[in-house]
């Protein structure tokens, strides 16, 4: 056994642990967190994703004693129902799930991507979402949300894709094929 120190959602945990213990089951089963989900158990799917320093990280695969120390996010840790995380809200706002049993990993995985990338186009945002597994397929509605939530935290693009969908309409209007 080893004491392990985490910091998780913003709370500081000290804990006696198997140093080889998966993170994923700490953090559901030492402290109670339902936003990371096994699916695989395989580093596969990204159910179980959790981002830590900023990157996200498959759980199900990370010994405890390798992140042993540090700053870690769950899905729990972004909003809730009463004041949704701003990528949360997208989500609903585009009724972009089923099941939701992969909502922890597509979400985490798009926010910690989009914090590094902030400038990233759709194709790169659809690039960085690829090995993240919905058996739902509701991709497309996903897809929407993250770019939506995309658009908001980078005036820039929004700027650019109205200029873009303005001279759609425009040429539309002149009677020119898009
Ligand atoms: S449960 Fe961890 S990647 Fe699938
Ligand atoms: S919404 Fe069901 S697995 Fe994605």
């Amino acid at each position: 056994m080893s004491e392990i120190r985490l910091t998780v959602n913003g709370r500081a945990h000290t804990l006696d642990l198997d140093p080889t213990t998966p993170l994923l089951y700490v953090l559901s089963d030492e402290l109670g967190l339902n936003g990371p989900k096994f699916g695989c158990g395989l580093g596969q799917c990204g159910a179980c994703t959790a981002i830590v320093g900023g990157k996200a990280l498959r759980s199900c695969v990370t010994p405890v004693a390798t992140v042993n120390g540090a700053d870690i996010m769950t899905l729990e840790g972004l909003g809730n129902v009463e004041h949704p995380h701003p990528i949360q809200q997208a989500f609903i706002d585009e009724q972009a799930a089923q099941c939701g049993f992969c909502l922890n990993g597509v979400i985490l995985t798009a926010k910690a991507f989009l914090d590094q990338n902030p400038k990233a186009s759709d194709a790169q945002i659809e690039q960085a979402m690829s090995s993240v597994l919905c058996r739902c397929f509701t991709h497309t509605r996903m897809f929407r949300a993250i770019k939506r939530y995309a658009r908001l935290r980078s005036p820039q693009k929004q700027a650019s894709s109205g200029a873009a969908r303005r001279s759609r309409r425009g040429q539309a209007a002149k009677g020119v094929p898009a």
